[in-house]
């Protein structure tokens, strides 16, 4: 293994609650980060278990797959952000650090006894983050009945009472709902629809906001902010991840 392909493992692993997970490169086999996994043990003895993510997510779920590599073969824990506490098994429900930023920057946006809908819930962070800042109710809605499982747990954990998991489609199951000041859409692969879908549940009088989550291709020299901007007529954008040359997620926060 060169040096830079050993320089590249080093900045991919994040930890998990107990556990630590290692991104790997497209040209590293699983087995070739047994020795960094055994690395990662001995310096950190709070690490009781290590992974590996392949890269990319995968159906409607949206799930990474992972390859157990030392220690406890175990993917659940509990996982500590932005003053939460949330347990999750990351092999059954969407994970990724990268959004920890938007999972504190949009509920800091909340106001008093706000009404939110959460689309795309996962296991819960934006919705209970978003009440213990403040929100009066919030719909967090889940197609994995394990997103919804862990949500229930985590509103538990975090005392988020506020906090209505909906097990099913968001694209259905938001026609029930009463209108809303914020709506939270985390889909990029599906952010047209779900644009057309919150317009019609978010309150919108000038002071209710869709913050959606976009899939940006731009051409070279291009901004993808200000692309997203202009498509979705935002306020403000912001890149979240970039996912091959050319193609980014965009966070762009649209007021209604
Ligand atoms: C990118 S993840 C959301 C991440 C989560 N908000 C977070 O911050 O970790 C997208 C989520 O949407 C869910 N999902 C996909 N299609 C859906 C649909 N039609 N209705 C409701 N949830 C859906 C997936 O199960 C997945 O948990």
């Amino acid at each position: 293994m060169s040096s830079r392909q050993r320089l590249e493992i080093w900045k991919r692993i994040e930890t998990i609650g107990d556990i630590a997970v290692i991104g790997i490169p497209f040209d590293v086999s699983p087995q070739d980060l047994v020795p960094f996994a055994e690395q990662i043990m001995k310096d950190n003895p709070h690490v009781k278990s290590v992974w590996g993510r392949l890269r990319g997510t995968e159906g409607d779920y949206r799930l990474s797959h992972y390859v157990h590599l030392l220690g406890d073969k175990r993917s659940e824990t509990i996982y500590r952000e932005n003053g939460a506490s949330f347990f999750l098994d990351f092999t059954k429900v969407f994970f990724s650090q990268t959004l920890s930023y938007e999972h504190n920057r949009i509920p800091s946006m909340v106001r008093k006894g706000e009404v939110v809908i959460n689309m795309f819930s996962g296991y819960g962070p934006f919705s209970i983050l978003s009440l213990l800042k403040g929100a009066g109710k919030v719909y967090s809605i889940d197609l994995n009945p394990f997103a919804y499982y862990y949500t229930l747990v985590n509103l538990e954990l975090n005392k988020a009472y506020g906090v209505i998991p909906i097990l099913g489609d968001a694209f259905k199951k938001i026609y029930r709902l009463e209108e809303a000041d914020r709506i939270i859409c985390p889909l990029p692969e599906r952010d047209e629809e779900a644009f057309e879908v919150a317009k019609q549940k978010v309150k919108g009088k000038g002071n209710s906001f869709i913050h959606l989550f976009a899939r940006i291709q731009v051409k070279k020299g291009e901004d993808p902010r200000k692309v997203a901007m202009q498509k979705f007529k935002g306020e403000f954008a912001r890149i979240v991840r970039s996912v091959k040359p050319g193609l980014y997620h965009v966070v762009v926060d649209i007021r209604v």
